[in-house]
């Protein structure tokens, strides 16, 4: 995790490794059942441990290895990863359901609400947001940094944070808002815990004030290009590649960055943010090559 990645397969290392120490967390973390609640658990697994890139978990190791690139950090690492990777699996439980996106494919497989039912799905997206603070609360870090790890996660999780984008996600169904309150529902609904997963990563590292201000603008900067790039990709990809539906916002009427801007426009933006997010990496201390490679990741990424 510390070997500098030079290279894309660097990068694919880097990712698969991310990926197999944050499931890892999360096997652990969800595999007791209570006796009489299985299909919970069941569907707190299918949701949590289902195909899912791992991105918010490879910014948390890549903004640690930005401010420390020694290894000591790396089982907090762990623990904050699994938290977010819950908060992240619940919030898309509760965006397929009928009262949400009404989605029936995710991740390549039924929707949770379709492979078990909605209350469960609504009950598994609660449970796994309640165990991702668990999960933290218990971590063996000083109280002070503990405290402010709970913070980032639940500002970003809540009402000012991912659910505040999602309600003005729906509201926004039918309408066509401007391209600063477009901007302002993707930063809350996507941006908020790609922003939490890099401040997290570079908290737990021990970065100082001015660390901590680059990694949040570079990661404020890929958070909107990484909900840029997925409306784009609504449109140009296909379902298979996706794992969801194609076409879905469309048919849904969605303000997208693409329905604003064109495909075009989107994309535009899209190379504007990049760039954006690279400008803020030169001056940390660690090994930034794995946060350049993570934004070239996410707006080169298929699906
Ligand atoms: C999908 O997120 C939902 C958005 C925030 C756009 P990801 O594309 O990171 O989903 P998985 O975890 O890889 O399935
Ligand atoms: C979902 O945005 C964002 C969250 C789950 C918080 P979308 O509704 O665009 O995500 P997909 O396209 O269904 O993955
Ligand atoms: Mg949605
Ligand atoms: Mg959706
Ligand atoms: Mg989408």
């Amino acid at each position: 995790m510390t070997t500098p990645a030079h290279s894309a397969s660097g990068l694919q290392a880097f990712l698969k490794e991310s990926a197999d120490r944050v499931e890892g967390q999360l096997q652990s973390a969800l595999a007791r059942a209570e006796p009489g609640a299985e299909t919970l658990y069941e569907a707190m697994r299918y949701a949590a441990l289902g195909p899912g890139k791992r991105l918010r978990p490879a910014l948390v190791y890549a903004s640690a290895a930005a401010i420390d690139s020694s290894a000591r950090h790396r089982e907090l690492c762990d623990i904050a990863a699994a938290a977010l990777e819950c908060i992240h699996a619940y919030s898309l439980v509760h965006d397929d359901l009928p009262a949400m996106d009404d989605d029936d494919l995710r991740r390549g497989r039924p929707t949770c609400h379709i492979r078990f039912d909605e209350a469960t799905a609504i009950l598994a997206g609660d449970a796994l947001q309640t165990r991702a603070f668990e999960l933290l609360a218990g971590c063996d870090a000083p109280a002070e940094l503990r405290l402010q790890l709970l913070q980032e996660l639940a500002r970003a999780s809540g009402a000012c944070g991912m659910v505040a984008g999602q309600a003005i996600d729906l509201a926004a169904v039918n309408q066509q808002p401007g391209l600063a309150q477009l901007e302002q529902m993707h930063r809350l609904k996507t941006g908020a815990l790609i922003r939490a997963s890099a401040r997290i990563g570079a908290l737990i590292a021990g970065a100082d004030r001015q660390h901590l201000d680059a990694v949040t603008t570079y990661a404020d900067a890929i958070g909107l290009a990484f909900q840029v790039q997925d409306d784009i990709l609504d449109v140009t990809a296909d379902t298979a590649t996706l794992g969801k539906t194609q076409g879905a916002d469309a048919a849904r009427n969605k303000p997208t960055y693409v329905s604003l801007l064109g495909l075009d426009g989107a994309r535009d933006k899209l190379a504007a943010l990049h760039r954006q997010a690279l400008d803020n990496l030169a001056g940390l201390g660690g090994n930034c090559r794995l946060l350049e490679q993570l934004a070239d990741f996410i707006v080169q990424r298929g699906h």
